[in-house]
């Protein structure tokens, strides 16, 4: 897409320049690597980037370290503004005045809010009826989406969104498109710089259409042939029992794609059965000596209340590549003295209706069921055994 030798001839100089730059947002600070050919004045942006990197090793001794990027704290609180920024500008740019994706939820909600943004821009959203949350729902409808529920799951609308593409001149923002792709590059670059550049041993993040593992893997390939930095990490890419092509193919030394019939899951963002970005994915863990890995329903739940009982609000997508990397851990595929970083990709306040059904059940394991009582002194210090 761009001569990276053209735009950072000198890494060196480059990486010393990063320093004087933080007051910018991250996309203008890391554009050079990103998408140096996009012109200024068509950028849109919602001061994404600068998510934090939270050291939770001290409840996780049996890592080498564990750090949790948290992809969440962005403007519409996944990650998917990164590639937002680069999609819905260079849309921007081309002048487009219409731009379309097929969404689990998290794609719809950024591509509304960026186009909401822009000065002359409308976005237009299919979604599997009933199967995004209502916090999602009302990203796109409160942005002015054009938002189209559609009665299949998100492979279907996938497929629509191709067959209307094809036909109208309507543009086209899944992270098919690679211009995506281009700027969620971002939170590897990020989290590396946040690191001092320090490489990690392992990469662990979720897999539902795979655009975020290309793009993981593409910005650090990117990095080391500048010489930026001079290890490679390892990825994992994590996805649940129901809903893992990528795994199926993984087991069978990164065979074909078979697409699947996608089943329900808690982490219903990455409830996809025929991930558009497989090929790429595919090309990116074999390069990073990668590994795919499942984890159950009840794992992913158990493990989002761990985290989000330290303050950490995560969403079940997220909670999927922690407890896939515990699944390591203790598999002995991630070593003990390894060095790990979770890509946690949206926030937990996206999906408030899964978390208080966990934690109405007090047969889940980290429950913490609320206690409903009449209004006197008495019924309260029973409540709290006083
Ligand atoms: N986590 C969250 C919160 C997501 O919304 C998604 C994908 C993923 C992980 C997986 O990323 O698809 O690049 O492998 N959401 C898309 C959407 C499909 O429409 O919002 P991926």
């Amino acid at each position: 897409m761009h001569d990276l030798k053209t735009s950072i001839p000198k890494a060196e100089d480059w990486v010393s320049s990063l320093d004087g730059r933080m007051g910018e947002t991250a996309f203008h600070r890391y554009q050079d690597i990103l998408f140096p050919s996009l012109p200024s004045e068509s950028i849109i942006s919602l001061q994404e980037g600068d998510t934090p990197l939270y050291d939770v090793s001290p409840s996780f001794p049996n890592f080498g370290s564990l750090k949790l990027k948290h992809e969440g704290m962005n403007p519409t609180l996944s990650f998917k503004d990164r590639g937002m920024v680069t999609g819905v500008s260079w849309a921007n740019n081309l002048g487009c005045t219409h731009v379309i994706c097929a969404s689990t939820g998290d794609t719809s909600a950024a591509m509304a809010a960026y186009a909401g943004a822009s000065p002359n821009m409308k976005g237009i959203v299919l979604l599997p009826k009933g199967k995004i949350s209502p916090e999602q729902l009302a990203q796109a409808i409160t942005c002015g989406a054009i938002t189209i529920g559609i009665e299949t799951d998100f492979d279907g609308c996938m497929k629509l969104v191709q067959e209307l593409t094809n036909k109208h001149s309507i543009y086209l923002l899944n992270s098919m498109n690679s211009v995506r792709i281009e700027g969620q590059k971002a939170i590897g670059i990020e989290t590396l710089h946040q690191l001092s550049w320090k490489v990690p041993d392992w990469f662990v993040i979720p897999v539902g259409n795979a655009g975020n593992i290309s793009a993981l893997g593409k910005g650090l390939r990117e990095l080391y042939k500048l010489g930026v930095i001079d290890k490679l990490p390892r990825l994992a890419g994590i996805q649940t029992e129901g809903a893992s092509p990528m795994h199926e193919s993984y087991k069978h030394g990164f065979a074909d794609l078979i697409p699947q019939k996608a089943k329900p899951t808690k982490a219903s963002a990455i409830q996809i059965g025929a991930p558009v970005s497989f090929k790429k994915a595919v090309r990116e863990l074999k390069h990073f000596d990668g590994v795919v890995e499942t984890v159950s329903e009840t794992e992913l739940m158990d493990w989002k209340a761990q985290i989000d009982s330290q303050g950490i609000s995560i969403c079940p997508n997220s909670a999927v590549a922690v407890s896939g990397a515990i699944n390591l851990r203790n598999n002995d595929v991630i070593k003990a003295h390894e060095d790990v970083v979770v890509i946690l990709t949206a926030h937990g306040s996206k999906f408030s209706n899964t978390a208080v059904k966990y934690h109405s059940n007090n047969t889940n394991q980290f429950a913490n069921q609320m206690l409903i009582i009449k209004p006197t002194i008495d019924k309260l210090e029973m409540a709290l055994n006083l």
